[in-house]
């Protein structure tokens, strides 16, 4: 039994980054305040093009959500009612909250077991083997439901870019859009075999979605979030779908949605976008940190695997345990924050029955997620507290042998 220690260890530390941007952020609210300018103006275009720029992407537009910048993305893309839109099942619900907020049915292909994201194989097999394709009109229907399938959005999930040449090369075979969903995700990079170079994250779709949540390694003080595109004329329909369908006000083009970016957030963002690349930097570090003392321990926990073509953020560190449960509740017993990302993969979710999943149907996503845990993890984490965890865990991994 290792001892308690009265220090906590949080699983995400919000305050310490605040802290020390406080007088920073309080400018902002400030300069908002005297100019009254809430909706808008120069501090969403502001962050706009320095995000853009980021991203390596021409265009940004600020939203008021992750989940905003998903729909708007699909909808602008041109996807409708009755399509389909492929994506994978251990992904936060907005993700196929978008495509059906888009009028589309989300469709489900499983995962690679080492990187957790979209196993481009089985994307392949499902357009080979579960759509009919007309290669002249470049039109594809799924067999079972007989909806168009017109989109795939891979997620790169925890901060790691999915295999995007793989995915790009299919899509591009069967007349698929791509929407990163990209929301865990500022910063991370891909090496292109296919153009021999490095892209970030939000410039190799069609476009991509970021979530400014307050959690998430760029976050806002609230809600918020951003699509980024190469594409002009997509760029200026999502422009007016965040703003009620209008270029001009109160002339309406198109029904569109209240989704803007709040001119305090995103004065916000632009100032916390400055310390992103050290921020990432930290968190890069505290992942290697891991890494060395899970070595040293000989636990039986498997660390994140990192391909040699990515670049991952660390949005989070998830590793994998048999006696998943056991362990989260050893670790919580001695103060150390963890979670799930996610428990239950969403073709089981109540909220998806009518789409006629059973378990079974995507067994990597489901084993996964059985053994997944997500520990400590933030730019100001220090190599004290992560000993501490891979002590505990150790401890745990050594108690668990001696009992069997
Ligand atoms: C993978 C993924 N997609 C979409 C979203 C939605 O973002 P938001 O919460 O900003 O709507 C999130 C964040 O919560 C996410 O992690």
């Amino acid at each position: 039994m290792s001892n308690a220690s009265p220090i906590n260890i949080p699983f995400l530390d919000l305050v310490a980054p605040h802290a020390e941007l406080k007088e920073e952020l309080c400018q902002v609210f400030s300069a908002a305040l005297d100019s009254a300018g809430f909706i808008g103006g120069p501090m969403v275009q502001g962050f706009e093009q320095d995000f853009a720029v980021y991203c390596d992407a021409a265009h940004c537009v600020g939203v008021g959500s992750g989940t905003d910048a998903l729909r708007f993305a699909l909808i602008a893309a041109g996807v409708d009612s009755g399509d389909a839109v492929i994506t994978v099942p251990n992904t936060f619900i907005a993700t196929t909250e978008a495509i059906s907020q888009a009028g589309a049915l989300p469709v489900f292909v499983d995962i690679d077991e080492a990187t957790y994201n979209m196993d481009p194989e089985k994307l392949r097999e499902y357009l080979e083997t579960r759509c009919d394709f007309d290669h002249g009109t470049k039109t594809l229907v799924d067999k079972k439901t007989k909806r168009r399938v017109v989109a795939v959005i891979p997620v790169h999930l925890y901060g790691q870019m999915a295999d995007m040449d793989s995915i790009l090369e299919l899509a591009g075979e069967y007349g698929l859009v791509v929407i990163e969903d990209a929301c865990q995700a500022h910063g991370a990079e891909y090496f292109s075999r296919k153009e021999n170079r490095w892209r970030k994250a939000g410039s190799m779709g069609r476009a991509a979605a970021f979530s400014f949540y307050p959690g998430k390694n760029l976050g806002a003080c609230g809600e918020a979030g951003a699509v980024t595109t190469n594409d002009a004329d997509l760029a200026q329909r999502m422009r007016m779908l965040r703003d009620h369908g209008q270029a001009k006000k109160y002339y309406h083009d198109v029904e569109g949605y209240n989704g803007r970016l709040d001119s305090i957030q995103a004065g916000i963002l632009q100032v916390k976008l400055k310390h992103l690349p050290a921020w990432t930097e930290a968190r890069r570090e505290a992942a290697s940190r891991y890494r060395e003392l899970f070595e040293d321990s000989h636990s039986k926990i498997s660390l994140p695997y990192e391909p040699e073509w990515s670049r991952a953020v660390y949005h989070l560190f998830v590793v994998r345990a048999e006696n998943r449960d056991e362990l989260m509740k050893q670790l919580g017993a001695v103060g150390i924050g963890t979670g799930i990302h996610y428990p239950i993969p969403l073709h089981l979710q109540n909220a998806y029955k009518e789409l006629g999943y059973a378990k079974g149907d995507f067994p990597v996503a489901e084993k996964v997620a059985a053994e997944i845990v997500s520990l400590p993890m933030f730019p100001q984490l220090q190599a004290g507290q992560q000993s501490r965890v891979a002590s505990e865990v150790a401890s745990f991994a050594t108690a668990e042998k001696v009992a069997q």
